[in-house]
């Protein structure tokens, strides 16, 4: 049998603290009704004082390893893919390989924005099929809510925390990862932004003045390009697995909008049923959005052996990535 990559365990960990919609009423000029009809987001999970990124990471890969069966020292690399490192410097994934034990394995984090989760299941894979290693931890991970405006209700009623994560391990076709599709388009990259805290605008007393080490986002111009992007790429990967949407059990796609959900679906053509969402229960939590859903569809069981899984996701970049998975 031909190699390849399977996910083998996931896992997932999100804040305790549940922030709804009628809690945001209170701090910005915002209501439920608009936050519910515009995005279908009703609560989010927000980090408590003293909650960092790689507890909940690290929680995410405890349970993924646990999944599988395989123990932390199996694992040969990790990769973390967020916009929200716990700190620039060392990696998150560093911290990660040291909680969890996972002596031998190397580990680095990555940023693609919203895609960040299945641009690490593409390089977990070439990792894989190449035969250099056995098992790959992967996780998106995310604390949003750290650099958000909360007097700025375009993007604070909309991002929130979390993480999730999958071991990705050699298996043997049928099964495992068939598609990966990755994009990018650097010039529009002024639509989702956090411009201070880096080299280019050092964290000083102007910046934070001025709000630099905050996200912003044009929402309305990135909602079009979102849909019009998730469709083609997610045509563009069942193309390269051999497959049609006709084939797709289960569509996992970042849960950004359920506006942009719904509108995905119904160009796919793929009903609201084959569409696995949570957007209601946690918003946007950027890379972590999709393998926290996949986690959840797993342990419910929306997920079984054999199942076509499409996952599509976009984000800040503009970056956008597809992949399809036989489970
Ligand atoms: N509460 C009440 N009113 C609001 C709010 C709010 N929270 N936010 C905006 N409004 C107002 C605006 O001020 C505007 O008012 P006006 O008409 O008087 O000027 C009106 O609502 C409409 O604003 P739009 O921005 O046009 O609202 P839209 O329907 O586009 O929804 C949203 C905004 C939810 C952000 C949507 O555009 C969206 O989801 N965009 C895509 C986001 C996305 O996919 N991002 C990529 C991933 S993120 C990442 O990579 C990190």
């Amino acid at each position: 049998m031909p190699i390849s990559a399977v996910i083998s365990g996931t896992g997932r960990s999100v804040p305790s603290r549940v922030v709804t919609n009628r809690d945001l009423e209170k701090i910005v000029d915002t209501s439920d009704e608009w936050i519910t009809t515009r995005t279908g987001i009703r609560e989010r999970r927000i980090a408590g004082e003293g909650e960092v990124m790689s507890q909940f990471a690290t929680e995410a890969c405890r349970q993924a390893l646990e999944a599988a069966g395989v123990p932390p020292a199996d694992v040969d690399l990790i990769i973390c893919a967020t916009v929200t490192p716990a700190m620039p410097i060392p990696a998150t994934s560093c911290t990660i390989q040291q909680q969890l034990g996972c002596v031998r394995a190397a580990a680095f984090d990555m940023q693609a924005g919203c895609s960040g989760f299945i641009y690490a299941q593409s390089v977990a894979k070439q990792f894989l099929l190449t035969g250099r290693y056995q098992h790959v931890l992967i996780v998106g991970a995310e604390l949003l809510s750290k650099f958000l405006d909360w007097k700025d209700r375009a993007t604070c009623v909309i991002f929130a925390d979390g993480a999730g994560a999958a071991l990705m391990s050699r298996g043997e076709l049928p099964r495992g990862v068939l598609s990966s599709v990755l994009h990018t388009d650097g010039s529009m990259s002024d639509l989702i932004v956090m411009t201070g805290g880096g080299t280019k605008h050092p964290p000083t007393e102007a910046t934070v003045r001025e709000g630099l080490h905050y996200i912003r986002m044009k929402g309305n111009e990135t909602f079009k390009i979102a849909v019009r992007s998730l469709e083609e790429v997610s045509r563009e990967a069942l193309a390269l697995a051999g497959l049609t949407t006709d084939d797709v059990d289960v569509f996992i796609p970042h849960q950004a909008n359920q506006r942009i959900i719904d509108a995905v679906g119904a160009r796919l053509g793929i009903p609201a049923e084959r569409s696995y969402v949570n957007i209601d229960r946690y918003g946007n939590t950027s890379a972590a959005s999709i393998p926290i859903a996949l986690d959840e569809a797993v342990r419910i069981g929306r997920i079984r052996t054999g199942d076509v899984v499409l996952m599509a996701a976009f984000g800040a970049g503009l970056t956008w990535a597809g992949s399809v998975v036989r489970w």
